[in-house]
């Protein structure tokens, strides 16, 4: 929904993408909330002419017509980066796109869609299993990829208060502050992701799992596991002496959901950069 609308948080997926064209990135990795494997495995999008699966709430308008570019060199780099950490990978070449991932990538590239590739959650959302998947492809940062996951800080949607958006369309009309639990959740990510760097980060944000409104906060985990992603991409210890995170733009909609975006590493002296929803 939110990406569908303007927001702060689009302008911000705006700025984010001119920056990462001016520095010439080869392609993007991303991890999203919508797409998990069975078993141990991780799947990896290798269909060459990716369709869109719908979304609602948003106007068809403002997505059929982009054109995905489905990254498959960038692709079997995955692969084999995560089947030498030891992860049970899979290519799957009649994946269709979802919203987590294509419209974060019509906001950041309006002007056409850079290489991209897709990986898979796994369904049994491990923390630690996502921050190794992170960490594993850690290394191509180093060869210009810019590393994306798209989740959300606060997502239950059996929470959010629904009614502006069924009787209005109105996504972001917050008649009531957000509550307790949300904004005490919502607090946590940013001390967890703006406060450390390294492997503190992969144990912040894994533990963050055990929160105690976690839960409140996220019904399901799906929503969470990109982050884990990210601090594995992220949290290295060469990463360390890095610039702690940065909470560029926020948007709550539906009342107690929290948008949080976060960028993680700077292209100052050609570090690579990744960044969270
Ligand atoms: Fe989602």
């Amino acid at each position: 929904m939110m990406l569908g609308e303007e927001s702060t948080s689009a302008d911000y997926w705006k700025q984010c993408g001119d920056e990462a064209l001016a520095n010439g990135i080869k392609g993007v990795i991303m991890m999203g909330a919508h797409w998990d494997a069975r078993g141990d495995m991780i799947e990896v999008a290798m269909n060459p002419a990716p369709g869109k699966s719908p979304v609602a709430y948003v106007h068809p308008s403002k997505y059929v017509d982009y054109k995905l570019v489905a990254d498959l060199e960038g692709g079997e780099k995955c692969q084999a980066l995560l089947r030498d950490n030891g992860f049970n990978v899979k290519e799957n070449k009649t994946f269709e796109w979802i919203h987590d991932t294509y419209l974060i990538l019509i906001r950041m590239f309006p002007g056409g869609c850079p290489p991209t590739t897709i990986v898979s959650m796994n369904a049994r959302f491990d923390p630690h299993f996502h921050m190794r998947v992170g960490s594993a492809l850690r290394p191509l940062r180093h060869e210009r990829y810019l590393i994306i996951g798209t989740g959300g800080a606060v997502h239950n949607l059996y929470r959010n208060v629904w009614a502006p958006m069924l009787k209005y369309r109105d996504n972001f009309a917050q008649e009531t502050a957000p509550e307790g639990w949300a904004l005490e959740f919502r607090q946590s990510v940013e001390d967890v992701m703006t406060q450390n760097r390294g492997p503190a980060l992969r144990r912040g944000i894994t533990r963050l799992m055990k929160h105690p409104q976690y839960r409140d906060a996220h019904a399901t985990d799906d929503h969470f596991m990109s982050a884990c992603f990210v601090a594995g991409a992220a949290g290295d210890w060469e990463d360390e002496q890095q610039e702690k995170g940065r909470l560029g733009a926020e948007t709550w909609e539906l009342t107690n959901m929290c948008n949080s975006q976060f960028t993680l590493g700077s292209w100052a002296g050609g570090q690579a950069v990744s960044a969270a929803a």
